[in-house]
């Protein structure tokens, strides 16, 4: 089944991926012939390579363009020591990205490309074979991916259907105050100097999921620092719910795009001993408010969208967001051959 993009209309209007097509082909280059533009291709290199890559995102973003700004910076940021798990190359002009592809170790792929490149798209899965070290070759597609669905396709990938995935939700920001604190809580976003209990939070609700799970955060001080020194952080969009005792309880650091208007909310959780309240929900909608009042039009969330772990869902679709999209899981075995 195929998200509905009609649902759009909720979500506020966005510039579709064809529209950046035509700019790229017409408005940037007029009577310039696509062959004759330099692409070239490069590994990852840090900082600049991801402004590179939130770039692109904006160019690219519609209601099925999935990946955003915020949640990349995130991603790219936020875990201590990755990097080596996390070979990225990117291909285009040295200050105009086309495409990316982050491979994580050993063998998952996630890629976007502007597809007025098509051929980067065989380019991409060559080098995510020839980079992977797994066995078990697997790439998240968001639906729509035309383009990179077929090349994989032609790879010899098929899709795994049974594998968990992921939705892209949008939402309008709200303009007017319809938040419901739970009694005896106060949301605030967090100062600079409490970056040591703002990381403790985040650290005790990465600790147990919503399904009990235990997990250990790689989040550190000072990789949360750096996440507040990334493109486009702001520090009055990381929001907490203060507890009656003053502890933190929860948390939703919200993304704002000021070149799109749009945002993504990453990451969003509350305190093992303080769920169940309605604080994660409250706070989001507390977030949309924020985004609305900062200039934000449309605004993203990619929770799990099997059933295999609800809960994320849940609070968003109660804060007032609709599926507009999801992924599509590709595998391939490295020992099948395509066709
Ligand atoms: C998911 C999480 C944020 C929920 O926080 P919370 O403050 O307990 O959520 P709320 O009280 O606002 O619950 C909102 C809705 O989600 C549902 N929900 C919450 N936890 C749930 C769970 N474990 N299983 C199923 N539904 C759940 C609630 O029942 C409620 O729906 P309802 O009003 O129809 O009953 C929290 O469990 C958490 O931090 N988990 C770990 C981190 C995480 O997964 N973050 C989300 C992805 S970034």
């Amino acid at each position: 089944m195929r998200m509905g993009s009609g649902k759009m209309a909720e979500a506020g209007p966005i510039r579709s991926r064809s529209s950046a097509a035509a700019d790229l082909a017409g408005e940037r280059y007029p009577g310039t012939h696509r062959a004759e533009i330099r692409m070239e291709s490069w590994p990852y290199r840090g900082a600049r390579d991801l402004r590179l890559v939130q770039e692109l995102c904006a160019r690219l973003w519609s209601t099925s363009s999935y990946w955003h700004a915020g949640g990349l910076a995130w991603h790219r940021c936020s875990h201590a020591d990755r990097e080596a798990e996390w070979p990225t190359r990117l291909w285009g002009e040295p200050d105009r990205l086309s495409a990316w592809a982050w491979l994580e170790l050993p063998g998952h792929l996630m890629a976007q490309l502007d597809e007025v490149h098509p051929e980067l798209a065989a380019q991409i899965v060559d080098w995510f074979e020839g980079t992977a070290t797994g066995p078990d070759l697997l790439a998240t597609v968001p639906d729509g991916y035309e383009v990179l669905t077929e090349a994989l396709r032609r790879a010899g990938f098929r899709e795994r259907e049974d594998a968990p995935y992921s939705l892209d939700m949008r939402c309008a920001p709200l303009e007017r105050s319809a938040v419901e604190v739970p009694a005896g809580y106060a949301f605030r976003p967090v100062t600079r100097a409490e970056v040591g209990r703002r990381v403790g939070l985040h650290r005790a609700i990465w600790s147990r999921l919503a399904d009990g799970a235990h997990v250990t955060s790689r989040v550190t001080v000072e990789r949360f620092r750096q996440v507040s020194r990334t493109w486009p952080f702001r520090q009055d969009l990381d929001l907490v719910a203060v507890a009656p005792d003053g502890s933190f309880a929860a948390s939703c650091l919200a993304w704002l795009d000021p070149d799109t208007r749009t945002a993504e909310l990453e990451p969003v959780g509350t305190h093992p001993k303080h769920r169940g309240r309605g604080l994660a929900t409250a706070l989001c909608v507390d977030a949309l408010q924020r985004l609305g009042v900062a200039g934000a039009e449309d605004v993203t969330v990619h929770p799990r969208g099997d059933p295999g772990y609800p809960a994320p869902r849940r609070i968003y679709e109660r804060a007032g967001f609709k599926v507009v999209n999801r992924t599509r899981i590709f595998e391939r075995l490295r020992d099948e051959s395509a066709g």
